[in-house]
């Protein structure tokens, strides 16, 4: 994939982030959600690739948008899988939280793992951590590994996990080594991301989050230079089907960065849509709105921060309209 197609897929980003930032502290995810999807579903198809969403917005009859197996793009070479969430992060926008993202990942047909909506558990860290880390080791000795990768004591050590009753082990078993946890309500894209970029005051992630979710930050870790491992993990028979028919061989198959995310030729692309540990989130100034995003392209390792100014409309704009800018040229 050409180095030029960074820019593009920002802009895909960048207008998902804008639509959805209006609806923040609104209350309303759902609205949020599809604020994202419709902006970045048009402004996808100003790209020039021949797309093909394997991660998205769920199968076709559940998704009237970027669902499984939809074409996206203008239809030209170079023919390409993509991974999405228009709006990572829901709740977080509907409340206000921190750390709302909108997020792609692309790479060379085949080269992600076709993840089902179901369960993940993952590990993951950043690039000094490489190599230290073992999704099937007790959470006190991959801390002990990782402090010492660090070059710190396990009580400097800061562990980030979604706070939810099925981690009450882990977050249990982290507290008895004295390392230090961050628990979030949502987000677990933002959080591996953040536990592979240094000085973002998180080293490692751990827990079970979505599988899509878990094949996006993978991306993300592979152009870091981080490490990641996974397995799926079905809670009952119908996600046992879902692997089978994803020709999953074996569900309990313990999945590495290569597992999830194949090769190197990858972009990855964020946008914050509110403030957050890495990006900022969306400023709203009238006539103009400002977006913080980073791209990243593995065959390079280039990390770029872009700061960009768009030109709006006049007046917000919601649901009917959720691009609420026009691309004129961002300044
Ligand atoms: P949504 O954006 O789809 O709401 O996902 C948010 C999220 O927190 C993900 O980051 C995470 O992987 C998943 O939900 C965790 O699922 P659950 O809320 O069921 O524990």
């Amino acid at each position: 994939m050409e180095r030029e197609l960074s820019l593009e897929f920002v802009r895909v980003t960048e207008a998902a982030a804008l639509a959805s930032g209006r609806f923040m502290g609104r209350g309303d995810k759902e609205a949020a959600d599809q604020a994202a999807v419709d902006a970045m579903r048009s402004v996808f198809d100003t790209v020039n690739i021949d797309g093909t969403v394997v991660i998205g917005e769920g199968e076709m009859d559940e998704a009237p948008m970027l669902f499984i197996g939809e074409q996206v793009g203008s239809g030209t070479d170079p023919c390409v899988d993509i991974a999405v969430d228009p709006l990572e992060g829901t709740n977080l926008v509907a409340r206000g939280l921190p750390n709302a993202l909108s997020v792609v990942a692309i790479a060379n047909r085949g080269c992600f793992l076709h993840a089902p909506d179901m369960y993940m558990d993952k590990i993951a860290v950043g690039p000094l951590a490489r190599g230290c880390i073992n999704l099937d080791d007790p959470v006190a000795e991959n801390l002990g590994r990782v402090a010492g990768a660090l070059k710190k004591e396990v009580v400097d050590v800061t562990a980030i996990v979604l706070d939810r009753p099925r981690h009450r082990h882990i977050i249990d078993a982290i507290r008895e080594t004295g390392a230090r946890v961050k628990m979030i309500s949502d987000g677990d894209v933002a959080a591996a991301i953040a536990a592979a970029i240094n000085n973002t005051g998180v080293d490692i992630l751990f827990g079970i989050g979505g599988a899509p979710e878990g094949v996006i930050a993978a991306a993300a870790i592979k152009i870091l230079g981080g490490e990641m491992q996974a397995r799926l993990a079905p809670e009952d028979d119908e996600d046992l089907a879902r692997i089978r028919e994803m020709n999953i061989e074996d569900p309990g198959k313990l999945l590495l960065l290569e597992d999830l995310v194949k090769g190197d030729d990858i972009f990855f692309a964020a946008t914050g849509i509110t403030d957050g540990d890495m990006l900022s989130g969306v400023r709203y100034r009238g006539k103009t709105a400002e977006t913080h995003s980073l791209v990243m392209r593995g065959v390079t390792g280039t990390i770029r921060n872009i700061y960009a100014t768009h030109t709006l409309d006049k007046k917000p704009r919601f649901i009917s309209d959720p691009f609420g800018y026009r691309d004129r040229g961002s300044i």
